[in-house]
C-alpha cells in the first residue's frame, strides 16, 4: 500500500509542477491518473488505513474499490435519461464492511464460492476440514474468507480503461485448504459501461477453487425498492436443485415447467412464492443454474422497466448462482435512506456448481502445481426505452 501511495503523490507532485516531461507525454499515465483517485476510506478495529479507489470512464459511469476485500463499495449505471445513479447494495458506515460484513456485499469471495458439504473434503487421498461457518458446511471460503482480507491494490499502467490489479496469497492451510495460493484479480471499467473482472490463481498443492464477485444489484437506484420487478433473463436449462442446507442434492433438473424457468425474461417476483419445495429450501431463488454452451458468453439479461436501465452478465464460468436477497433483513441501513431489507437486491455470482469437491459429477474446481485458474466475468450496462 505504502509503495502505491508514495508512486501517486510523486506523480501527482511532479505533473503538478511540470518537472516530469517523460511522465507528462506518458498518455495513458496520464490518463491513468485522471480516472483513478485514491483516497482515505476508514480505519478497521484493529488500526489499518483503507484506502478507497475511485475509478471513471469516458461517460462518467463511476466504479468504488477498497483494498478490504475487494469490496466494490459503489458502482453506477445511466438510467433512460443518462442519469447515473449507484446500483449496488452496500453499507453506510465503512465499519459495517470490516466487522464481518453479513451479506458479503460487493466483496471478492474465495477460495470457494459458495457452499462445501458438512466442511470437508477429499483430494489426492487426504481430508481436508475447512472452516465450518453456515451450520454444518462451508460457504464463501470461511468466516475469514478472501472477503475479509487486505488486497494489494494497484492502478495498472498503460491499461486501455481505467483498471485494478488486486493481488492477494493465501496461506498454505488458510481456512483448511491446503497449498499457498496467488491470487489476481483485475476490475476494469470499459468506455462502454462494463465491469470486467478477471481472475487467475495458482498453487503449490494440490487444492480445490471457485472465486467469485458478490454484488448485489438493484437497478432501480433505490436501495428501498425491492427487485420483484427486475425482468431476468437466464441462459440455462437445468439448475441443481438443494437439500436443506442448500447443498445440490447432485441432480441436474430441467427449469422447464418451474418457477426456475427463466429461459425467457420474466418478473423475479412473478413465480418466487409460488408452492415449490425448492423455493421454501432457498426462501426464493438461491439456486446454481447449469449455463448453456461454453466459454466466454452472454448468460444472464437484467431490465429495470422503470428506470430502463439493463445489466448484461457475461461469463466463461459453467454455473451462475441466483440468489434473491432472501437473507437481507433489515439490520443494516442502505446508501438511499432507508435499510437493506428482504430481496431489495439481488446477486447474480458466476461459479463453478456448489460443493464440486464433494460431487464427482460436477465439472472440477481442482488445481495442481503448476496449473493456472483463469476465469472472467462481465457486468455491462446500457438501456432499453
Ligand atoms: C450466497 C448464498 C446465499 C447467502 C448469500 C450471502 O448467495 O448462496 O445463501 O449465503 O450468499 O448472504
Amino acid at each position: 500500500m505504502k509503495k502505491i501511495t508514495y508512486n501517486l503523490i510523486i506523480v501527482a507532485f511532479l505533473s503538478i509542477f511540470g518537472c516530469n516531461k517523460k511522465e507528462n507525454n506518458n498518455q495513458p499515465q496520464k490518463e491513468q491518473m485522471e480516472n483513478i483517485q485514491v483516497s482515505d476510506y476508514g480505519v478497521t478495529a484493529k488500526g489499518d488505513s483503507i484506502r478507497k479507489f475511485t475509478l471513471t470512464n469516458k461517460n462518467g459511469m463511476k466504479m468504488e474499490v477498497i483494498n478490504f476485500g475487494g469490496i466494490i463499495t459503489s458502482l453506477t449505471a445511466p438510467d433512460k435519461n443518462g442519469k447515473y445513479e449507484d446500483v449496488v447494495l452496500g453499507f453506510t458506515k465503512p465499519e459495517d464492511y470490516f466487522n464481518g460484513n453479513p451479506y458479503y456485499f460487493g466483496a471478492l469471495i474465495g477460495r470457494y464460492g459458495n457452499r462445501i458439504a458438512n466442511a470437508k473434503f477429499t483430494l489426492e487421498g487426504k481430508t481436508y476440514d475447512i472452516d465450518k461457518n453456515d451450520g454444518p458446511n462451508s460457504l464463501h471460503g470461511g468466516k475469514q474468507g478472501f472477503h475479509t482480507k487486505f488486497w494489494n491494490i494497484e492502478p495498472v499502467k498503460d491499461a486501455k480503461f481505467p483498471t485494478l490489479k488486486l493481488t492477494y496469497t493465501s496461506a498454505d492451510g488458510e481456512e483448511g485448504y491446503p497449498g499457498k495460493l496467488s491470487t489476481i484479480v483485475l476490475y476494469t471499467l470499459t468506455d462502454d459501461n462494463a465491469l470486467e473482472i478477471s481472475y487467475e490463481a495458482e498453487t503449490d498443492k494440490p487444492t480445490v477453487v471457485n472465486l467469485t464477485q458478490h454484488s448485489y444489484f438493484n437497478l432501480s437506484g433505490n436501495f428501498s425498492k425491492t427487485i420483484l420487478d427486475h425482468e431476468l433473463q437466464i441462459n440455462g436449462d437445468k439448475f441443481t436443485p438443494v437439500n436443506e442446507t442448500l447443498i445440490p442434492t447432485g441432480e441436474q433438473n430441467a427449469v422447464k415447467g418451474t418457477p426456475f424457468d427463466f429461459t425467457a425474461s420474466k418478473a423475479i417476483g412473478k413465480d418466487i412464492n409460488a408452492e415449490d419445495d425448492q423455493l421454501k429450501k432457498g426462501k426464493g431463488y438461491d439456486h446454481n443454474w447449469i449455463l448453456n454452451g461454453s466459454g466466454l458468453r452472454s448468460i444472464a439479461k437484467v431490465f429495470h422497466p422503470e428506470s430502463g436501465r439493463m445489466m448484461e452478465v457475461l461469463t466463461d464460468e459453467p454455473g451462475v448462482q441466483f440468489y434473491s436477497g432472501n437473507f437481507l433483513d433489515g439490520k443494516f441501513e442502505n446508501k438511499t435512506g432507508g435499510k437493506n431489507e428482504f430481496r431489495t437486491g439481488f446477486c447474480l455470482e458466476t461459479q463453478h456448481f456448489p460443493n464440486s469437491p464433494n460431487q464427482a459429477s460436477f465439472p472440477s474446481t481442482e488445481l495442481k502445481p503448476g496449473q493456472k485458474y483463469q476465469s472472467k466475468t462481465i457486468y455491462k450496462f446500457s438501456v432499453k426505452k
